[in-house]
């Protein structure tokens, strides 16, 4: 048994799979980790293969796995899942565009409880170098449509990550989905989730196998996974909308409560308009907050961070902006156009939602 498999999926990769093999094979003894490379070969015509089977004699910790039946990048990783020894499984490219060197921080993520953890080109200190307009527009397309699925995701569809056994041991993987990750997170058994940033280079040497077609069988895939997340709800997707869902009802009832609030204080006469717009407000915070603390963050999970007390100082903060604005735009509505205050107090809250969406979105 190893401590970890990289799988490293081959097509035609005969100027570089001996250094790919090489560099991981270095990481690993730079950290003294007890790693296994699985190289899965969709029988190349080039000469991979034969490369391959000279490294193998010097390298005992490498495995060679020759598919003949059909033909597929997901499908090859997929396969190396089921033929790796070891309980975590690190993926990567075989022509450089993923950095080995961060092998050792995804699997001491796994080994800190992640059970995925991916390399992101699309977070803060992440990027993309050498690619095509075109390219980067179909994947910006691609990740936009896996984050509908996955919204806390900046790149769902990475080639570059790591998972722990038994988050795909069970799962139904569809041979056909392009992007294996996206299909991981859809599938997949899972609950902690990690990014961490790398800066996807496009290969130096060789021709990139991506089709056209390979668009359709995403749309497909997308398709197929929402379909799954709609009958299962225990996958992660499902958890996701259930969150966008519960959040959204929190929200309209925060506005019940701020404008009910404002009507109460004013026609009873217990404070002038002014004074209870602010009051309104605040209260619509608190109302927002134990709704959301307790019902659509309620899990385990999201309350470790710190104490009740703390995320309401905190989500009060967060706040400031907004019922600022919803407080500006009520006075300048109510005192200088002489707006009916309740509508003046909607308005607010509106554009104040607008703007926190914008700023809290991340
Ligand atoms: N076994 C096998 N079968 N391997 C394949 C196949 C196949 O049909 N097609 C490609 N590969 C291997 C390549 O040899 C390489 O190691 C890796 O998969 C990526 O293939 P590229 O052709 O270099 O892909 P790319 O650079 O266009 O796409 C990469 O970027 C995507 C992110 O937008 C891949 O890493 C994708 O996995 C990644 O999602
Ligand atoms: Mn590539």
């Amino acid at each position: 048994m190893y401590d970890l498999t990289v799988i490293i999926p081959t097509f035609n990769e005969e100027a570089n799979i001996r250094n790919i093999v090489m560099a991981v094979d270095a990481v690993f003894y730079e950290h003294s980790l007890n790693g296994q490379i699985l190289v899965v070969d969709d029988s190349s015509s080039d000469a991979t293969i034969s490369i391959l089977h000279e490294l193998k004699m010097q390298k005992t910790n490498l495995e060679i796995l020759i598919r003949k039946e059909d033909h597929g990048l997901s499908q090859s990783v997929a396969d190396g899942f089921s033929h790796a020894s070891s309980d975590v499984f690190i993926v990567i490219d075989a022509d450089f565009s993923h950095p080995p060197v961060l092998i050792p921080r995804m699997y001491d993520e796994i080994r800190n409880g992640h059970d995925i953890v991916i390399g992101s080109r699309y977070m803060e200190g992440g990027g993309i170098r050498k690619w095509p307009l075109k390219r980067r527009i179909i994947s910006i397309g691609a990740t936009f449509l896996g984050r509908l699925l996955f919204p806390d995701i900046t790149d769902p569809v990475s080639g570059f990550f790591a998972v722990k056994k038994e988050v795909v041991e069970k799962a139904p993987l569809k041979p056909r989905g392009y992007k294996i990750l996206l299909e991981v997170l859809g599938k997949g058994t899972w609950e902690k989730d990690k990014e961490i940033p790398f800066e996807f280079v496009d290969r130096e040497i060789g021709a990139s196998k991506l089709k056209i077609n390979t668009i359709i069988d995403y749309a497909r895939q997308v398709a197929d996974i929402t379909l799954y997340s709609f009958v299962n709800h225990g996958s992660a997707a499902w958890r996701e909308w259930k969150r966008v869902f519960k959040f959204g009802i929190v929200g309209l009832l925060g506005i019940v409560v701020n404008l009910g609030v404002l009507y109460l204080l004013v026609e009873y006469g217990i404070l002038n308009k002014d004074l209870a717009s602010p009051l309104a407000i605040e209260f619509s915070i608190l109302n927002n907050f134990i709704w959301n603390d307790l019902w659509t963050f309620g899990s385990a999970e999201d309350q470790k961070v710190s104490s009740r007390w703390h995320r309401f100082v905190a989500f009060n903060i967060v706040s400031v902006g907004g019922a600022a604005i919803n407080y500006g735009i009520f006075l300048v509505l109510t005192t200088w156009f002489a707006v009916y205050y309740l509508a003046a107090q909607l308005i607010g809250i509106l554009i104040a939602f607008v703007w926190n969406f914008l700023i809290n979105r991340r």
